[in-house]
């Protein structure tokens, strides 16, 4: 089948590159021109463990395509998936100006039947609104569907070829059949594709990553219970967790949620609450809470250091929002260093693939290591904010000579509290007890 992307962020590159791989012929469309010119020459332009293989393998065999031309990009595309930004404008709400410029744009240039498919989080109602700016100046038939993804950043590639679920909102059956075929070889087995109408479809997507993002604030809140009652959140984690009504994922306490869907999401749909005047009160106290649990080993920090981080130097591991991405969007990690540096500390950092785009928001108002151990050489305390494998079994004789003190603040209840004990660290996590060296 032939099939267009427009907009080549995150979601519309590994959405057409993985349809090239199940052998449709792709064409990706984006207004950036130096972006265009890189995957035109084959260079990937995001981080995404696996899918620069398959780029590679699909431009080989020129099923793969790049163009900043809209008309000749969608030309012959049975299937049209608009991949585009939809960031939160300043009321929270999202902005829907690219999904609907780009509507806008293809209605007279649309030769055949085509269906487009919106891919990107975009709130209830938008399909109608695309169809209408369509509409305006069509001169064929056309359908307009509600496709969410639901891709995990890191492991993208996995959740498009096996997914759990396939959700498409469409009442046209002419749309049905053609993404029914789009999508049979990603779910021989056995997942299924759910059909429902466009609203449900646009609703579900909010409703997961919220109920996503209020999983894991729960347990947080859960871990400040645990250390306020002396109770230990790994242990009540398991214990909540083996119940499959409640399943096992999605429960490690931690400095909070970040990346580039969860903060925005849950703030699009209390936005969406609010405008149809509903109290939708959990989300407001997921967000809230979620604000305070990013920094929320600041306090114990300058309790630590006697009231006073200047001239302290914090390391830190880890910038990423999470591990095997080199996304800092809504890291907690940027927040904890914007408090450190206002405090008057130095941070000396260590991130496997994120210090790039780090140095493009703060620069050298902090200081890039190497490698981990680099990191905290003369460092007064260690801090962890992501859970990068690298550092879940570090050489801690190293860590112990290198720091000037042996204490770590632990955002992500890396290690065992024996572990510390026998080794002698200070050791501060979430929901658990503080161990004293
Ligand atoms: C999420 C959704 O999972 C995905 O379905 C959606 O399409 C996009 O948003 P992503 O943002 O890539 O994916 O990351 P995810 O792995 O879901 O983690 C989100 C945040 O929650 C991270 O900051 C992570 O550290 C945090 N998290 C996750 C926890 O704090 N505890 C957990 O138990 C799980």
């Amino acid at each position: 089948m032939k099939i267009a992307v427009i907009g080549t962020g995150y979601v519309g590159l590994v959405t057409g590159t993985c349809f090239a791989e199940t052998g449709n012929n792709v064409t990706c469309v984006d207004i950036d021109e130096s972006k265009v010119k890189s995957l035109q020459a084959g260079k990937i332009t995001i981080y995404e463990p696996g899918l620069d293989v398959i780029f590679d393998r699909n431009i080989k065999q020129d099923r793969l395509h790049f163009t900043t031309d809209l008309a000749e990009g969608i030309k012959g595309a049975k299937v049209i998936f608009l991949a585009l930004p939809t960031p939160p404008g300043e009321d929270g709400s999202a902005d829907l100006k690219y999904v609907l410029g780009v509507a806008e744009d293809l209605g007279p240039i649309l030769e055949d039947y085509a269906v487009i498919v919106d891919k990107s989080t975009v709130p209830v109602g938008t399909a109608e609104k695309v169809r209408d700016r369509i509409a305006v100046n069509a001169k064929v038939e056309f359908d307009v569907v509600s496709n969410p993804e639901f891709l995990r950043e890191g492991v993208a590639v996995d959740d498009f070829m096996k997914p759990d679920r396939v959700v498409i909102g469409t009442t046209s059956s002419r749309a049905r059949k053609i993404m029914e075929t789009l999508y049979a070889p990603l779910v021989r087995q056995g997942n299924p594709i759910l059909f429902m109408d466009e609203r449900s479809a646009e609703l579900t997507k909010y409703a997961a990553n919220s109920f996503l993002a209020t999983k894991i604030t729960f347990m947080n809140e859960i871990a400040n219970m645990c250390e306020l009652l002396g109770a230990d959140v790994d242990a009540v984690r398991k214990g909540v967790g083996t119940d499959t009504r409640i399943g096992k994922r999605f429960l490690f306490a931690g400095i909070g949620y970040g990346g580039s869907c969860f903060p925005k999401d849950v703030q699009a749909l209390a936005k969406s609450a609010q405008q149809v005047d509903y109290d939708f009160s959990i989300l407001k106290s997921v967000m809230e809470v979620n604000e305070r649990q990013k920094t929320k080993l600041i306090p114990r920090m300058k309790e630590y250091f006697g009231g006073d981080l200047s001239g302290k130097t914090i390391a830190i591991w880890g910038l990423a929002f999470k591990p095997y991405t080199d996304d800092i969007r809504e890291a907690p990690a940027l927040y904890n260093i914007n408090q450190l540096l206002e405090a008057g500390a130095r941070v000396k950092a260590y991130d496997p693939e994120a210090m790039e785009n780090v140095k493009k928001v703060i620069g050298d108002k902090i200081e890039y290591s190497d490698d981990a151990y680099e990191a905290v050489k003369d460092a007064d305390a260690l801090f962890i904010a992501t859970e990068w494998p690298v550092f879940r079994t570090p050489d801690f004789d190293k860590v112990s000579e290198y720091l000037n003190n042996k204490v770590i603040f632990d955002g992500r209840n890396l290690y065992s509290l024996e572990e510390m004990k026998d080794l002698g660290f200070t050791y501060f996590s979430i929901g658990r007890e503080n161990i004293y060296g």
